[in-house]
């Protein structure tokens, strides 16, 4: 690959040298850095004021394991969660992907606990995840499901062909196919959850104007004590790219102007630090705390 000096990003450069060093098994330092160089000829310099570059490298760095990390701040740690592991199927380093029992999932794992301890704390009839695309999260809440022996996931997409297992008839997942946004699919997402206590995970059509939609769409179906969680809100914070400029947090922001019956739970997200979504886990006021 030539990149055009004058126009290849940080992150182009930087998913280069990251996919560079994974595919050599290299650690980063100064060879690597002068054999990525000649191979991709990339000046140097584009590596060393790299702004991605500065935390991820401390990962590939050869050292003992605390230092490799000890001097990433949190904000570089996110950066290289969302770009290298979040979103690397996007990215083209899908080793890295992280994975559930070999399922692509799209998620942090400070999140996945965070959902486990939900879901085992509400013990929910349904959690409802808009947004599947390869189905790794659903299999991960369907897990947990099962060993608390209770509950189903009900999946909603507008697309699913990038799913990448198929349900068991009789299992715990069922899968819809359709816009979210749609009549049609508040109509079957209504008739499956009446009388159910649903935690709502939202995770389609980042857009400002399609989460809120869905939260004054499908918040209905949490009951008091109930969670609707909107994820990615790190997405507006960090400014990561590609998102609207206004996204999921601008969402959750105006839906908790509009609505007195909805708290912010920071607790259980932060308990983990380094949650994905800050702000974004709703909790219907009342019920058991
Ligand atoms: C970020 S992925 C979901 C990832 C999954 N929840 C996980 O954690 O592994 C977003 C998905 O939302 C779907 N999507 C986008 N717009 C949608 C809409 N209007 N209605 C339903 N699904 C939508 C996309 O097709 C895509 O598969």
């Amino acid at each position: 690959m030539n990149f055009d000096l004058d126009h290849a990003s940080d992150h182009a450069i930087a998913k280069a040298y990251v996919a560079f060093l994974v595919a050599k098994k290299m650690n980063d330092g100064h060879a690597a850095r002068a054999a990525f160089c000649a191979k991709e000829n990339v000046a140097p310099k584009l590596l060393y004021a790299n702004p991605h570059i500065a935390g991820i490298a401390s990962l590939f760095a050869d050292q003992t394991n605390v230092e490799r990390v000890a001097d990433m701040t949190v904000r570089e740690y996110l950066r290289y969660h969302y770009y290298y592991i979040h979103q690397a199927y996007k990215y083209g380093i899908p080793e890295m992907q992280q994975t559930w029992l070999g399922h692509h999932i799209i998620k942090s794992p400070a999140d996945c606990w965070a959902y486990q301890e939900l879901i085992w704390r509400q013990k929910p009839d349904i959690v409802l995840e808009l947004g599947v695309m390869f189905g790794g999260a659903s299999v991960f809440f369907a897990h947990v499901l099962e060993l608390i022996g209770h509950g189903e996931v009900l999946g909603v997409d507008i697309s699913l062909k990038n799913l990448k297992h198929k349900p068991k008839k009789g299992g715990r997942i069922t899968y819809l196919e359709g816009d979210s946004g749609s009549k049609e699919m508040l109509d079957e997402v209504a008739r499956r959850c009446k009388g159910k206590r649903v935690l709502v995970i939202a995770d389609s059509d980042h857009e400002k104007e399609h989460v809120l939609k869905e939260l004054r769409l499908y918040s209905r179906f949490v009951k008091p004590g109930g969670y609707y969680v909107v994820e990615d809100t790190l997405n507006d914070l960090m400014g990561f790219h590609p998102v609207p400029n206004e996204g999921p947090l601008a969402a959750a922001r105006q839906f908790m102007a509009e609505n007195d019956d909805f708290e912010i739970d920071r607790r259980l997200p932060e308990k983990y630090l380094m949650s994905l979504s800050p702000d974004g886990f709703l909790r219907r006021k009342g019920g058991k705390a």
